[in-house]
C-alpha cells in the first residue's frame, strides 16, 4: 500500500467532509465510508463499488443515542443495542431526512456501531453518520485489510486508514426486529446470542422473506456475491478431497492430505471465531495461487457456522 494514502484521522475525517470516500477499518471487514448527509458522495459509493442502487447501504454511528437520530427505535431495538458497539445492523423505519439512496427508497434503515476505535473516532471526528458498504468491488470477496481495500477500490478513494486484520472476518449480521425478529443476513453475532437477549425465538430468512423485505432482492443477499474469480464448489460431506495440483482446497479445522493443489485450513482447533476471521483472506489467497478451480467445505452449523457458511454458498454461486 502507498503510504502516501494512508490516511490518520483527522486527514480522513476531513476528506470524508469534502464529500469523498475513505476506506474505513471495523472489527467486521472495511467499509468504503462517506458522509451519509451529502448526496453526492453516497451516489459515489454506488460508483465505486460498481453497485446497483436497489440495494441499500448501512449507516455507522458512534452510540446507540446517535443511532436513534436516523432510525426509530422499538423495545426491542433498544434490548439489541446492548449488543453496539458489535458486529449487529439493526433495520428499523427510518427518521425523517434520511437520504433516499442510502435506503434505496425503502422506509426502513440499517444502522450499526462499530467496535473499532478507529472507526468509531473517524465518525466523531468527521461529526456526522457514515454510511459505509463493505469496501469490495460489487460481488466480489469482502476486505479484510487494508491492501485488499487497494487492491479493488484504488483510484475512486481519497486513501485508507489502515487498522490491521479486522478481528471479526466477515459481515455483521442484519437483524429485523419488527413485528418479528429476523435475520435478513447472518454474520458476526449469531443467532444464539440474539434469542439469549430477546428471549424469544429469532427466524433465519429464506429468500421470499428477503426479497419480500427489499425492492428487488438484494445483492448481499444473492446467490452469487463473495465471488473469487476461479470457479468455486462446496464438497459433499463424504467426498475426498481433491488430489489434482490445479485445484485449491478451502478446509475448516482438518487439513486434507498433502497431495494436491493449494490449500487454507480456517482454524486448526476447529474454532469458528478464528475460521470467520481467516476465510475472505484465506479465500483470495487460494484465488490468487494459480489454481483453476477451487473446492471449499461447510463447517458445523452452531454459532458464526451459519454466516461462514452462507458466505461459502454464496462464493459458490448458490443462495
Ligand atoms: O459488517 C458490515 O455490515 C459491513 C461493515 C463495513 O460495517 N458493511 C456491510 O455493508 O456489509 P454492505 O452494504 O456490504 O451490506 C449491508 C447489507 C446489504 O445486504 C443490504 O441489502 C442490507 O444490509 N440492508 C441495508 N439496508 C437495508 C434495509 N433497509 N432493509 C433490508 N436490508 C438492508
Ligand atoms: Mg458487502
Amino acid at each position: 500500500m502507498s503510504a502516501a494514502n494512508s490516511l490518520d484521522i483527522a486527514a480522513a475525517a476531513a476528506a470524508i467532509l469534502r464529500g469523498e470516500l475513505v476506506g474505513m477499518p471495523t472489527e467486521t471487514v472495511y467499509g468504503l465510508a462517506a458522509n451519509a448527509t451529502d448526496a453526492a458522495a453516497i451516489l459515489r459509493i454506488f460508483t465505486a463499488k460498481g453497485r446497483p442502487h436497489f440495494d441499500p447501504l448501512i449507516i455507522h454511528v458512534a452510540d446507540a443515542e446517535q443511532a436513534w437520530t436516523v432510525a426509530e427505535p422499538s423495545p426491542r431495538a433498544r434490548r439489541l443495542a446492548i449488543l453496539w458497539p458489535g458486529p449487529l445492523t439493526l433495520i428499523l423505519p427510518r427518521k425523517a431526512g434520511i437520504n433516499d439512496l442510502i435506503t434505496s427508497g425503502l422506509d426502513t434503515v440499517g444502522v450499526r456501531v462499530p467496535d473499532h476505535k478507529i472507526a468509531l473516532a473517524l465518525i466523531r471526528a468527521a461529526g456526522v453518520p457514515l454510511a459505509a458498504p463493505s469496501a469490495n468491488r460489487f460481488g466480489r470477496i469482502s476486505p479484510t485489510c487494508a491492501a485488499h481495500v487497494w487492491e479493488q477500490l484504488d483510484g475512486s478513494i481519497a486513501g485508507v486508514v489502515d487498522g490491521g486484520a479486522c478481528r471479526v472476518g466477515i459481515e455483521s449480521t442484519v437483524l429485523r426486529p419488527d413485528p418479528l425478529p429476523m435475520i435478513l443476513r447472518p454474520g458476526g453475532v449469531s443467532r444464539e446470542q440474539l434469542e439469549d437477549i430477546l428471549g424469544e425465538p429469532v427466524a433465519m430468512a429464506g429468500r421470499e422473506d428477503r426479497a419480500e423485505s427489499l425492492p428487488q432482492q438484494a445483492p448481499g443477499m444473492l446467490a452469487s456475491h463473495y465471488a473469487p474469480r476461479i470457479p468455486l464448489r462446496l464438497r459433499a460431506a463424504d467426498e475426498a478431497w481433491p488430489t489434482a495440483t490445479d485445484v485449491a482446497r478451502l478446509a475448516f479445522s482438518a487439513a486434507p492430505a498433502q497431495l494436491g493443489g493449494p490449500t487454507e485450513v480456517l482454524s486448526v482447533r476447529g474454532d469458528l471465531a478464528e475460521a470467520a476471521m481467516h476465510l475472505f483472506a484465506a479465500l483470495r489467497r487460494l484465488d490468487a495461487s494459480g489454481a483453476q478451480r477451487m473446492v471449499a467445505e461447510l463447517v458445523p452449523d452452531v454459532g458464526l457456522g451459519p454466516a461462514i457458511n452462507d458466505r461459502l454458498r454464496r462464493a459458490a454461486g448458490l443462495g
